[in-house]
């Protein structure tokens, strides 16, 4: 029923990244995560699936501090990166994010050139000496992005004329182009066509070489086909965390199951 063919190499045990323990998540009063504990692996796709508003988002963002933004949210627990608490007071959040980089459900590129897209964040964050040394990063971090061909030829035409695709991909080579660590992306093919996810699904497998990506998606078959582990979040729980091949032909909760199987959705 799923593919599952990228899975099989998650035998091997990687390095731990975050390190989540007793999060909560609070809006006002509501309580949106609840008691959440969870190691995300190094260089290893991690899928957050479950019913639309179980927490996967709130979740999601609570690993680069994007909750921060928002006024009425209050996380509470420890979140680690490589040990280091990110919501001690000395980290920046801006410097956190240029590490834990994210990508949007909605393509959102700057209204800029292609080119200064990518070079945006290595210039605030004094990633180049000099122009020669930006257009290298600008060339990496589009091939990195998968999209270097079909742009550089262009780099100077606004980053908003390409397709919703290439959009997505230019979004993705901004956020590599800050050296992160971890990519968090957010649906980030749910405003795509088959053919651009399948072209954005092909780039995540290849980006795990180097990072650790967390994706939060609706498609079970897309969780299937990219992870390696999958976190099942159900009414701001996590109910089930394990290797994407167990959780989808051998849930042990039987609310993974029934979501699973379609009787929960
Ligand atoms: N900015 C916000 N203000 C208040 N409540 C929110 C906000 N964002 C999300 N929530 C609530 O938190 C819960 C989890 O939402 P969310 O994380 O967006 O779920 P998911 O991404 O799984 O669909 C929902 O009940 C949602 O209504
Ligand atoms: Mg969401």
């Amino acid at each position: 029923m799923y593919d599952l063919a990228k899975t099989e190499s998650a035998v091997e045990q990687k390095d731990t990244k975050i390190s989540a323990r007793n999060v909560q998540v609070y809006y006002g009063d509501s309580h949106a995560i609840k008691d959440v504990d969870v190691d995300i692996e190094d260089k290893t796709v991690t899928a957050f699936i479950g019913p639309s508003g179980c927490g996967k988002s709130t979740f999601l963002r609570c690993l680069n501090r994007m909750n921060d933004t928002i006024d009425i949210c209050r996380v509470k627990g420890d979140i680690l990166l490589d040990g280091e608490d990110i919501y001690d007071p000395k980290v920046d959040p801006v410097q956190l994010r240029a590490k834990v980089g994210m990508v949007f459900q909605k393509p959102n590129p700057f209204p800029k050139s292609i080119y200064d897209n990518i070079a945006y964040g290595p210039r605030i964050h004094g990633l180049a000496k000099n122009k020669a040394d930006l257009d290298e990063i600008v060339e990496k971090s589009l091939r990195r992005g998968a999209i270097w061909e079909e742009v550089k030829d262009r780099l100077d035409a606004p980053g908003t004329g390409l397709s919703g695709g290439q959009q997505q991909r230019l979004c993705i080579a901004r956020a590599v182009a800050t050296e992160p660590e971890v990519l968090l992306m957010d649906e980030p093919c749910s405003a795509l066509d088959p053919i651009a996810t399948a072209q954005v699904e092909e780039l995540i497998d290849e980006l795990r070489q180097n990072y650790s990506v967390v994706i939060v998606t609706h498609s079970m078959q897309q969780a299937a086909r990219v992870s390696q582990k999958t976190a099942f979040f159900h009414l701001g729980n996590l109910v089930e965390y394990g290797e994407t091949g167990q959780i989808f032909t051998n849930p042990v909760d039987p609310r993974t199951e029934s979501y699973i199987t379609g009787r929960i959705g």
